[in-house]
C-alpha cells in the first residue's frame, strides 16, 4: 500500500504504432504522445513506472498486415511490450511503492495495472533487467527450444545463426554446457571476436564477409565438419547455405526468420528447396514458439539463475539510452546494431 501521498495524475508519453511498415520499421511509424494519467485507483490496481523497455524482433512480425501466430499489432495503440518498472502507487496488498516489476504494458512512461498481471521481481535475486532476458522469454526461448527441440547429444556440433543476439548468445551457451562443439553464425568480424573470446565457442563464421551462399556454406563446412543441430533464428541465404550440411538424424530448430521480417514475409520463400536434404538424412525440423513454454518458467529458472547468480554464463545486454529512441532502437535489430539483448533505458 502507498505511504506517501501520491500526485493526482502523472505526465505521460506513450509511443503509438500508427503506420505499417512495408519494409524497414522506423519513427514514422510511430506517434509520440504526452498525455495525462488519472492516478486515481480501484482495488487491486498499481501505477508502474517502466525503467527498462525491450525492443524483440517479434514486434516486427506483428506488423505484418495478416495473421502470423497471432493476430496483427491494432494500429493506433501503445506498441505492446515487455518492461522492468517500479510500483510508483498500489492500492494492492500484493505490491508496495518501489517494489520492481515485469509487465507488459508496451512503449509508455506509465501505466495503471491490475496486480495480477504483473509479476514481482526481487534485485537481490538476479538483476531485474534480466526478467526480459536470460530469464524471460529470450531465455525461455533458448532454453526449451534448444533442449526439446534440439535435443543437443554430447559431441554433436551445433550451429547457430544469430549467435551473438539476445536468444543466440544464450543458445550458444547452453549448447556448450550439454557438451556440444558449437558454432555460431553473425554479422561482422566484431561479433565473431565476442563469440570466440566471450562465449568461447569452438567457431565463428561471419555471414556479412561471404555474400556468396556458396562461399558461406564452404566455411560453415569448414568450420563444423557437419551439422547435427541447427538453431535458426534468422532464415534467408544462412539457413540455405547451413541444411545441405546436416548430417544424419540431424534436428533443425526453427525460432526466428529476422532475415525476413521487414517485407519478406508477405512473399513466398524462394531460397534453395531443401526437403531433399530431410529426406537423405532422416532429419527433423521443427518450429518453436515462446509462449508455449509460458508455464515452465519456474523450471527454467531453477536451472538457469543460479549460473546468472554465479556469474558462469554470460547475458549481455545492448542500452539504448532514452524514450524517445524506442523506434530507432527496435531499428537497430534489423542492422545488427547490438550484442546480447537490445533494451532502452526509460
Ligand atoms: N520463436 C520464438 O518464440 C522466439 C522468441 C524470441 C525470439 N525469436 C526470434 O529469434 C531471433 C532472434 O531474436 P532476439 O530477440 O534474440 O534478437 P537478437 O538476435 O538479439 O537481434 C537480432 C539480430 O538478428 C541479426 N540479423 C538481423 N537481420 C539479419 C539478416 N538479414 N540476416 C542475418 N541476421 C540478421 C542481427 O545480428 P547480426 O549482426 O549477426 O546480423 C541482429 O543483432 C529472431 O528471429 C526472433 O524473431 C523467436
Amino acid at each position: 500500500m502507498s505511504t506517501t501521498p501520491s500526485p493526482a495524475t502523472y505526465a505521460n508519453r506513450q509511443w503509438f504504432y500508427t503506420q505499417r511498415p512495408t519494409g524497414r520499421v522506423g519513427p514514422e511509424h510511430y506517434t509520440l504522445v504526452d498525455s495525462t494519467l488519472d492516478a486515481t485507483l480501484s482495488t487491486n490496481e498499481v501505477i508502474v513506472r517502466a525503467r527498462t523497455i525491450s525492443v524483440d524482433p517479434y514486434m516486427r512480425i506483428q506488423q505484418h498486415a495478416r495473421n502470423t501466430y497471432d493476430v496483427p499489432h491494432p494500429l493506433g495503440i501503445v506498441q505492446r511490450a515487455g518492461i522492468v518498472g517500479q510500483v510508483v502507487t498500489s492500492n494492492s496488498s500484493q505490491f508496495a511503492e518501489g517494489d520492481w516489476v515485469l509487465g507488459y504494458t508496451g512503449w509508455q512512461l506509465f501505466a495503471k495495472c491490475h496486480a495480477n498481471d504483473l509479476q514481482k521481481l526481487d534485485p537481490a535475486r538476479a538483476p531485474v533487467n534480466t526478467a526480459l532476458g536470460v530469464l524471460g522469454m529470450p531465455g525461455r526461448t533458448a532454453w526449451f527450444g534448444l533442449m526439446e527441440a534440439g535435443r543437443p547429444k554430447p559431441g554433436e556440433t551445433l550451429v547457430v545463426s544469430g549467435a551473438a543476439g539476445a536468444v543466440g548468445s544464450l543458445v550458444a551457451q547452453f549448447g556448450k554446457r550439454a557438451g556440444c562443439k558449437v558454432v555460431g553464425i553473425a554479422g561482422g568480424p566484431d561479433k565473431c571476436r565476442y563469440l570466440l573470446e566471450t562465449l568461447g565457442l569452438d567457431g565463428a563464421v561471419d555471414y556479412r564477409a561471404h555474400t556468396d551462399t556458396a562461399a558461406l556454406q564452404a566455411e560453415i563446412q569448414r568450420q563444423t565438419g557437419g551439422v547435427d543441430v541447427y538453431f535458426d533464428n534468422v532464415g534467408g541465404r544462412v539457413t540455405d547455405a547451413v541444411i545441405p550440411l546436416i548430417k544424419r538424424r540431424a534436428r533443425i530448430v526453427i525460432c526466428g526468420t529476422i532475415a525476413q521480417y521487414d517485407g519478406g514475409l508477405d512473399k513466398p520463400d524462394m531460397g534453395p528447396r531443401f526437403l531433399q536434404h530431410m529426406l537423405y538424412e532422416r532429419a527433423t525440423i521443427q518450429g518453436i514458439l515462446a509462449r508455449d513454454y509460458v508455464h515452465r518458467m519456474d523450471e527454467m529458472r531453477t536451472i538457469i539463475e543460479p549460473w546468472v547468480q554465479s556469474h558462469s554464463i554470460v547475458f549481455d545486454e545492448t542500452i539504448v539510452d532514452g524514450f524517445e529512441q524506442l523506434p530507432h532502437a527496435l531499428n537497430m535489430l534489423f542492422e545488427g546494431r547490438n550484442t546480447g539483448k537490445l533494451l532502452v533505458a526509460v
